[in-house]
């Protein structure tokens, strides 16, 4: 029987890092609280000329290098930091990709959980047309408040996989637990640049939801929990997968410690909240962190709020450690350029690069930049 799931998975990052005990400092709180409380060292944060295309396309254009495009057909970007109520971030990506016509090109949007939703409709389509591969862009910039309790949890990433047929990564079994419910957790307004949180609701909501989806998954005739090796989780911050694991192990019964989570947290705890991404980017840290995972089986909840929450599983691919690119996030990671809390406070103040017309400085090291607005359309370019 033909498997389908991830053939191959790319993460990117924006241009700067701001330095979480830097923040907690000047915010008169205890590092502590953002360190150990939230489990967050730094947070990723956008040039003015990088956004969620630029990201996007920048991750897609590292694994694109790596698998053609000859069988792509779909181009699938799930993001909630949109750039336009219209035109998808996928099309702009798959110009900068210089992908061909007959590629189509769709946003999905349900808060963090849309890479998910992607991620889904993208094994349907390759159920359908086994040849076809399927690009999936999950891409944000993760914005609150200055000053408010969500600012040390913002971030930005972005995560482009390959589904296919036989994949080469993680076949992603067919069964999966489902949790929709309507909860005002979180949203972001039409006319609002960050996001409206009641924080303490969305961390119950988000655990209900975890709840629901197990259940529904066993119901549906999922694998009993003692069959899955290793847990990756959202991560709107890295103490909200442990406390979600913790959670799920008094639920099930399984082992009340951490071990399965193996270090699928490492990324995200230096790239902060990258809402679709952060799953993706859990895993990518898991992957990378451990050659031996080849045949263990990984459960994985998307969650996103609003909201719905998924919980499936899939199953490492023998010889993925022969063709997984260990070093690339790290060095993606590391190659971010500081900013204080007084640069990063400026930058914060620019609400969205769409608010200005102007031409955009040029500061990104990546491929790909946000040159500015003309005529109200937006203008991006290649800069390799
Ligand atoms: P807060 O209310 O300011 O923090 O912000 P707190 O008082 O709950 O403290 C956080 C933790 O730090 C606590 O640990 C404290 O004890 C600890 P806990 O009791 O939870 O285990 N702490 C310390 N630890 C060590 N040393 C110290 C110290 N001081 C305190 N000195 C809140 C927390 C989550 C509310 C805030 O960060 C927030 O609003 N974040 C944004 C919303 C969010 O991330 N929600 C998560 C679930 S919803 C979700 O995941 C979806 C999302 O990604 C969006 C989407 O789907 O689109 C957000």
């Amino acid at each position: 029987m033909t498997t389908i799931g991830i053939h191959d998975l790319a993460l990117a990052t924006a241009h700067h890092v701001v330095d979480l005990s830097e923040l907690a400092t000047d915010r008169g709180v205890d590092p502590g609280k953002y360190l150990t409380g939230l489990g967050q060292t730094s947070m990723s944060f956008p040039a003015p000329d990088e956004d969620i295309v630029t990201m996007g396309a920048t991750a897609a254009r590292t694994l694109l290098h790596r698998t053609g495009t000859d069988q792509v057909r779909w181009l699938l970007f799930a993001t909630e930091s949109g750039v336009d109520q219209s035109k998808s971030a996928a099309v702009y990506a798959h110009r900068l990709l210089d992908l061909p016509s007959h590629v189509r090109a769709v946003e999905f949007k349900q808060a963090c959980y849309a890479g998910t939703a992607a991620l889904q409709a993208a094994l349907g389509i390759v159920a359908r047309n086994p040849h076809d591969q399927v690009l999936v862009i999950t891409s944000d910039v993760a914005r609150y408040a200055l000053n408010s309790s969500g600012e040390p949890t913002q971030g930005a990433g972005a995560v482009a996989m390959l589904v296919s047929a036989n994949p080469g990564l993680l076949e992603i079994e067919p069964i999966s637990g489902v949790a929709t419910r309507d909860v005002d957790d979180f949203w972001r307004p039409n006319d609002a640049s960050t996001a409206v949180v009641d924080g303490r609701l969305s961390v119950a909501a988000y655990i209900d939801s975890l709840m629901l989806a197990w259940d529904d998954y066993a119901a549906r005739g999922g694998k009993p929990v003692d069959q899955i090796d290793r847990f990756v989780y959202h991560q709107p911050f890295t103490r909200m997968a442990v406390k979600a694991h913790l959670a799920l192990a008094r639920h099930t019964g399984m082992p009340g410690d951490t071990a399965a989570m193996g270090a699928g947290l490492e990324y995200n705890r230096l790239l902060g909240n990258s809402y679709t991404a952060s799953l993706y980017a859990g895993l990518a840290a898991l992957l990378d962190s451990d050659t031996t995972l080849a045949g263990q089986r990984i459960g994985l909840f998307s969650y996103g709020s609003g909201s719905v929450g998924e919980f499936f599983t899939g199953v490492v691919q023998p010889g993925y450690d022969r063709t997984w690119h260990h070093q690339a996030t790290a060095d993606a990671l590391a190659a971010r350029s500081p900013l204080s809390v007084s640069a990063y406070e400026k930058l914060h103040a620019v609400a969205l690069p769409s608010d200005t017309d102007a031409d955009t400085p040029h500061v990104t090291a990546g491929p790909y930049r946000f040159a500015g607005i003309e005529n109200q359309a937006r203008r991006y370019e290649s800069t390799v």
